[in-house]
């Protein structure tokens, strides 16, 4: 069965829960223990905060003020957190969630010169050569892993006389750990850098060097540290950290707030709730999308997901540069690209000639996922990817003898592999192009490699401009667009700490994000008066749609939002477009009555929405022309209902469709004329597409162009509005992943699926698991014991009423939602009182919330009713 491959954690339970007030996260969302994230009522002063330190069994640690209204709080003596949710002026009470970094992979290195190519592509370098900006004046605050602000390049200077960093404070210090019962926090006196990642976001924001030049170089900077060293490779905090530091940012009045972090889907999370506050203050908060790319629709995270938030998705870099490795055969000698290898203690370093071989497994395959009956002593082994982990081939290799691994991609693109510390062999990965040339070569001779230390050669990635496949994809719960938009991130060379080598190549949403960041500076530069909306705004309107190199269609904008930033057209865009985007849901299938030009499309999903432009121009009138582009589908199911790993694009390629079938824009009266100063309306019809099953559950999209030229002017200048929507009806998916993921069902203690419920008996000693995964986020998700004979519930699981879920998937990073069934259940609506079910036949009836859906009607509802099992 599926479900036995799927890894869970289940954590301690979080019991006690005001329906409503107190917020219970699922199981596999790790949270700190008696630890708890007030929410006052909007209208509630900060002077609440006395009512709790007058309360016993409480200990309050910080007091947010600025950009959130509460108070982060520890309880003693087992302390439910019922307490708080029923003290006067409390919205809701928040256990405190555990945050990992947006952890980067390396990428491979890239050279200065080709970085003025990444500039000229999104606008920036354009920016510094015609207009002269740099970000001067501008303040950017950064809550992330520290600085290392000795780094030449990011001014070597901390706080003092014309030092870029001005503002910043450490939150966390060096010893925090989440597999700590109570993990440590001593700030150090200032936020230097142990980590790297907080290093190599400054860098790309404001780094001032020969090696790496930043977006903003002229900008004045604040580092908030909230993540700790790296323990246990992972770089954690927890959000009443973070929470500290976004406050502290909002009260040194930065003009911008950039945040490569997160987690969560929702816009009501603390992160979200703080981040939207701030927005409505006037402050730009910039945040990262997500890495969870690889599953799909639905991946995107709070705070990106915010009201207001700017998100950012990314695309790959054009240029990659890495270690050469040249490979010498009889004939010649070639250069190929070796990707950074992950672990800096197997550096894939060769300073002469070794043989490189092509061996096949036990299994006959290059694929070294079984053990060599061959022996590689000496030799690299090349292997292909795929199948099974990176530490599986690197073990098999090291135990038959190898000295290193080659081990070529399966996808266009330069992955970088994170192998365990303990296998102890160098392994790097190559292009699918270079591989397949590698493995000829060894068909026909003798084969070796030599690769220097420290030598950097840049080469043309053959994804550059795509959107990085690590990049999270939208919509938001609330069928909102993000990204917001895309900037580089895939590949990004730029500053490290100066122990761990001065530069470095990473990618993630993490590195598109300051971009995006630096690229407003800019803008507020230019034009200092632009409201958050105005910036937005111009961001999505001046953006680039990306044309995605296997379908010829455009991106989704679910994954690349309007496209690539272009920040020189932002600045001297002379047009305000509203809205920025159009989402769109629950069209109903209907003839187009009224438009004569639209009735033979016959009965169609469509719907009808109003774009307006000002001409922003105080003197000349522009002539608008419109355009459109179609986008790729998007879904993550096959029409037989089950789970498509590999998100599904339609079309395959513009030749395998017609365009009738594919979504369709109508502009009526779409050329006007707009004197100075005024605004036109465009009425807009948008018809999904025809070519699509309902039962695939697929997103649409696309763009609206408007070009526009200006009177007495040569050229035109063009913006964009994107659209994308759901094919059908939106509230009515299904929130839970399919059946055939084995899902939901009831597992024993040991993850072993109970085939036949009828068998289990619950009591004394044996307790099951009741295991579910979430397709779409939910905002409500309760398992109740039903007693199968009366047909009443008893109450709650222990661990069975969650809200403001986000999505699970196999892939990803969070991979299924557990509850605790032992036949102890909560008894009444606010969730305090247990009881012990009375022996007899029940079965867990579970329900989770539709989108948009009502809690409490239980038409909203998607249910799931186990077989019946006994409790003694
Ligand atoms: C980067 O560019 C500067 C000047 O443009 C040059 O002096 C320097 O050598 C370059 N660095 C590398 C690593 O190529
Ligand atoms: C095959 O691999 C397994 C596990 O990787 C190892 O324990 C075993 O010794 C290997 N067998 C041979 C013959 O190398
Ligand atoms: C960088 O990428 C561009 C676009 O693919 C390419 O034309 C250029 O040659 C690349 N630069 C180098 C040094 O490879
Ligand atoms: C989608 O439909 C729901 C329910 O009809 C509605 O509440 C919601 O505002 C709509 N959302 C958008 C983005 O149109
Ligand atoms: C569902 O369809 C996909 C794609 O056609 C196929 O790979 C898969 O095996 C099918 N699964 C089932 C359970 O029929
Ligand atoms: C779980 O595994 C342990 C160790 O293998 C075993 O002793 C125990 O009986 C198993 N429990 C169940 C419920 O199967
Ligand atoms: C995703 O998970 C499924 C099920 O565990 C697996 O079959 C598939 O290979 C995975 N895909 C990727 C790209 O890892
Ligand atoms: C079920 O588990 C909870 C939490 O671990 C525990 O408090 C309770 O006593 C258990 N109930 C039974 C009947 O064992």
């Amino acid at each position: 069965m599926q479900l036995l491959a799927l890894a869970f954690i289940v954590v301690s339970t979080c019991l006690g829960v005001d329906a409503g007030r107190v917020i219970t996260y699922p199981s596999h969302i790790r949270t700190k223990r008696d630890a708890y994230i007030v929410e006052f009522e909007s209208h509630i002063p900060s002077t609440h905060v006395s009512r709790f330190h007058a309360m016993p069994d409480i200990i309050v640690k910080r007091h947010y003020t600025n950009a959130f209204n509460g108070i982060s709080v520890a309880t003693t003596k087992g302390l439910d957190p019922v307490h708080l949710a029923n003290t006067e002026g409390v919205l809701r009470v928040w256990p405190v969630r555990y945050h990992y970094a947006f952890s980067p992979s390396r990428g491979s290195a890239q050279l200065n010169s080709t970085e003025s190519y990444l500039h000229r592509m999104t606008g920036v370098q354009k920016t510094f050569e015609d207009l002269g900006l740099n970000g001067k004046g501008v303040k950017i605050g950064i809550v992330d892993s520290g600085v290392d602000y000795n780094h030449p390049d990011l001014g070597g200077c901390w706080k003092t006389k014309g030092c870029p960093w001005q503002y910043g404070e450490d939150f966390i210090g060096d010893k925090f750990s989440m597999s700590d019962a109570d993990p440590i926090i001593e700030p150090n006196p200032t936020p230097m850098d142990c980590n790297g990642h907080g290093t190599h976001v400054s860098g790309i924001i404001a780094a001032r060097g020969s090696q790496v030049h930043g977006v903003a170089p002229g900008a004045t900077l604040g580092m908030y540290r909230v993540f700790s060293c790296t323990k246990d490779d992972v770089l954690s905090t927890a959000d009443d950290i973070i929470l500290q530091g976004i406050e502290a940012a909002y009260a040194d009045g930065h003009d911008i707030i950039s945040l490569s972090l997160g987690g969560g889907a929702w816009p009501e999370e603390p992160l979200s709730v703080a981040c939207s506050k701030i927005v409505e203050q006037g402050v730009v908060v910039v945040a990262a999308l997500g890495n969870d790319g690889i599953g799909g629709l639905h991946t995107a995270a709070a705070p990106a997901v915010g009201h207001g938030v700017i998100s950012v998705g990314s695309v790959d870099n054009w240029n990659i540069t890495g270690n050469p490795g040249y490979i010498t055969t009889a004939q010649n000698t070639k250069t190929i690209i070796l990707s950074t290898p992950g672990s800096a203690l197997n550096p894939f370093v060769f300073l002469s000639d070794v043989p490189v071989v092509a061996p096949v497994d036990k299994e006959g395959s290059i694929l070294g996922c079984s053990n060599y009956t061959e022996d590689l002593s000496g030799k690299i082994a090349l292997i292909a990817r795929g199948t099974c982990t990176f530490n599986d081939k690197a073990r098999n290799a090291l135990q038959a003898g190898a000295i290193g691994v080659l081990c070529y991609d399966n996808a266009p693109g330069v992955t970088s592999p994170a192998i365990d510390k303990s296998i102890n062999i160098p392994f790097v990965i190559i292009t699918e192009k270079d591989g397949k040339s590698v493995a000829d070569d060894i068909a026909k001779g003798p084969v070796t490699i030599k690769a220097p230390k420290g030598e950097y050669k840049v080469f043309p990635s053959t994804t550059g401009g795509q959107i990085s496949p690590f990049s999270s994809y939208g919509p938001s719960p609330e069928l909102e667009l993000v990204p917001l938009i895309s900037a580089p991130g895939g590949n990004i060379w730029s500053t490290y700490p100066l122990k761990l080598g001065k530069y470095t190549s990473l990618s993630g949403t993490s590195m598109a994000t300051p971009y995006i960041s630096g690229a407003i500076a800019l803008l507020k530069q230019a034009r200092p008066k632009l409201t958050v909306d105005e910036i937005r705004t111009l961001l999505v309107a001046s953006a680039k749609p990306i044309t995605d190199a296997t379908t010829g269609l455009s991106s989704s904008p679910y994954q690349s939002g309007p496209g690539l930033v272009d920040i020189y057209e932002s600045i001297k865009s002379r047009a305000k477009i509203d809205p920025v985007a159009l989402s769109i849901n629950n069209t109903k299938m209907r003839p187009i009555q009224g438009y004569s030009e639209l009735a033979d499309l016959g009965t169609v999903r469509w719907t009808v929405r109003t774009i307006t432009i000002k001409n922003t121009d105080s003197k000349k009138s522009v002539r608008v022309h419109h355009r459109d582009t179609v986008a790729n589908s998007l879904s993550k199911y096959f029409g037989n209902g089950t789970y498509a790993y590999t998100p599904r694009t339609w079309p395959a390629d513009t030749k395998s469709v017609s365009k009738s079938t594919l979504p369709q824009v109508y502009v009526q009266s779409a050329d006007k004329t707009i004197s100075a100063g005024k605004t036109g309306e465009f009425t807009v019809f948008i018809v999904a597409p025809k070519g699509l099953k309902d039962s695939e559950n697929w997103y649409y999209g696309g763009f609206i162009n408007f070009d526009l030229q200006w009177d007495g002017e040569e050229t035109h200048s063009s913006y964009v509005v994107p659209y994308a929507g759901y094919n059908g009806d939106y509230t009515a998916q299904n929130v839970l992943s399919p059946s055939s993921e084995g899902l939901p069902a009831l597992v024993d203690m040991n993850l072993t699926a109970i085939e036949d419920p009828s068998k289990l008996v619950i009591g004394g000693n044996t307790a099951a698991l009741v295991v579910f995964g979430i397709a779409i986020p939910s905002r409500q998700i309760t398992l109740t014991l039903v007693n199968s004979g009366t047909g009443k519930s008893l109450g709650y699981l222990l661990d069975g009423y969650y809200e403001y879920s986000g999505f699970t998937c196999p892939n990803c990073t969070a991979t299924a939602g557990a509850a605790l069934l032992n036949g102890t259940v909560f008894t009444d609506e606010k969730l305090v009182e247990t009881i012990n079910a009375p022996a007899g036949l029940y079965h867990v009836h579970l329900k989770a919330l539709r989108p948009f859906g009502e809690i409490g009607n239980d038409d909203d509802y998607q249910i799931w009713d186990s077989g019946d099992f006994c409790i003694l």
